[in-house]
């Protein structure tokens, strides 16, 4: 596999735009590109750095050739086709909740397992944006000084819920200046009975209410981190919340380690040396994460790391990263680099 012949299901949406720019702009192994979306969309022409493309739609036939799909068109269409497009010979690499707890199908960040790649069947998934930046905040914390439990609080961006709910805060915002009646249809959950304002708001509902009280997205982050970590008794509770950002997660985690000697300089120095992660921790100079300055970065940003006062085990930090690159789209496509070089060590 030198070089690739690849599928972006989904092309057109917040996500699948951001995987076509990575691949460009990371000199990805390509030798075709096909930008699939729903039949809407077919025959439309969309320009990424600089180049044209035209989009087709999705069928089971548009995979024939193809060695590497990106899927980013929501769960059904995942449900639909991506069977399809391994039967012919691809490999998924998959952007929704589709599969992402099918017992053997591996769940990846490359920072923290990047061996369960190998296990792969034809399907890979791509884990959800919040828990992406968590687990590889936290993963060199836990190789270093293990750990028992997380709560997290997350702070998420409208972009999370796709270029629909962008295009939503940005109307309400305009609805608000002209002091119009506000109109809200897409957050919490486009599928959802009732919907409120984003703008100048925070709702605490990421998509749907499961019956244990808690959210489908909420249920995401404490199954996924256990499922990545290979620690299924890890003591995970999460809380999502949207607020009136366009793009950037920030999140608000406490964790108890297994150490009961680790200092904040402690923790400091082990993210100061981790991959894709940037220490940004400095209260004299009002220096921490925020998500208008993560906007299109690739790394993870920590900072506010505090010890618990009362708790020996007990830290506090704020975590922020571009939901649709490090959280999405850059994912993705690292674990099709990786892909790429383990295939090509084989052949
Ligand atoms: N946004 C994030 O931060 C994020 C992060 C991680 C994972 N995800 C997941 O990635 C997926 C896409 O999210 P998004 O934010 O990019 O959504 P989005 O902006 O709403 O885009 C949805 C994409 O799916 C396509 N689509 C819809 N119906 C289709 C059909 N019947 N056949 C083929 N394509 C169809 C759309 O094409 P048309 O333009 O033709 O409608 C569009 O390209 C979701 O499952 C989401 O949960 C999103």
């Amino acid at each position: 596999m030198s070089k690739v012949n690849v599928a972006i299901i989904g092309a057109t949406g917040a996500v699948g735009t951001k995987i076509l720019e990575k691949l460009l702009e990371r000199k990805f192994p390509l030798n075709s590109i096909k930008l699939l979306a729903s039949k809407r969309s077919a025959g439309k022409e969309i320009e990424i750095s600089g180049q044209k493309f035209t989009i087709e739609e999705a069928n089971p036939e548009a995979f024939e050739g193809i060695d590497i799909a990106f899927f980013s068109a929501g769960g059904n269409i995942s449900e639909m086709l991506a069977e399809e497009a391994v039967k012919r010979g691809a490999v998924v690499i998959d952007n929704t909740s589709a599969f992402r707890m099918v017992e053997d199908i591996p769940l990846v960040v490359p920072e923290v397992n990047l061996d369960a790649l190998r296990q792969h069947k034809g399907i890979i998934a791509n884990p959800n944006c919040s828990t992406i930046q968590m687990v590889a905040a936290l993963e060199p914390i836990r190789e270093k000084f293990g750990l028992k439990r997380i709560v997290v609080s997350t702070y998420q961006a409208v972009s999370g819920a796709g270029v629909e709910a962008i295009d939503e805060l940005e109307s309400q915002s305009d609805q608000l200046q002209s002091r119009a009646e506000i109109e809200a249809q897409i957050l919490p959950s486009a599928a959802g009975k009732k919907h409120y304002p984003i703008a100048f708001n925070v709702i605490p509902q990421i998509d749907a209410f499961d019956e244990s009280g808690y959210t489908l997205e909420e249920l995401k982050m404490m199954n996924e981190t256990k499922k990545i970590f290979g620690m299924p008794n890890l003591q995970v509770s999460a809380t999502c919340v949207r607020l009136p950002v366009v793009t950037g997660h920030s999140e608000s985690l406490y964790l108890e380690v297994e150490d009961e000697n680790v200092t904040v300089e402690d923790i400091h120095e082990v993210l100061r040396g981790a991959e894709s992660i940037v220490l940004q921790d400095d209260i004299q100079t009002q220096t921490y994460p925020m998500p208008l300055f993560a906007e299109g970065k690739d790394e993870i940003f920590v900072g506010r790391v505090r010890k618990d006062p009362d708790h020996a085990n007990g830290f506090h930090l704020w975590i922020v990263a571009d939901n649709l690159l490090k959280g999405a789209a850059l994912n993705s496509v690292q674990i099709a680099e990786r892909l790429v070089e383990i295939e090509t060590s084989i052949d």
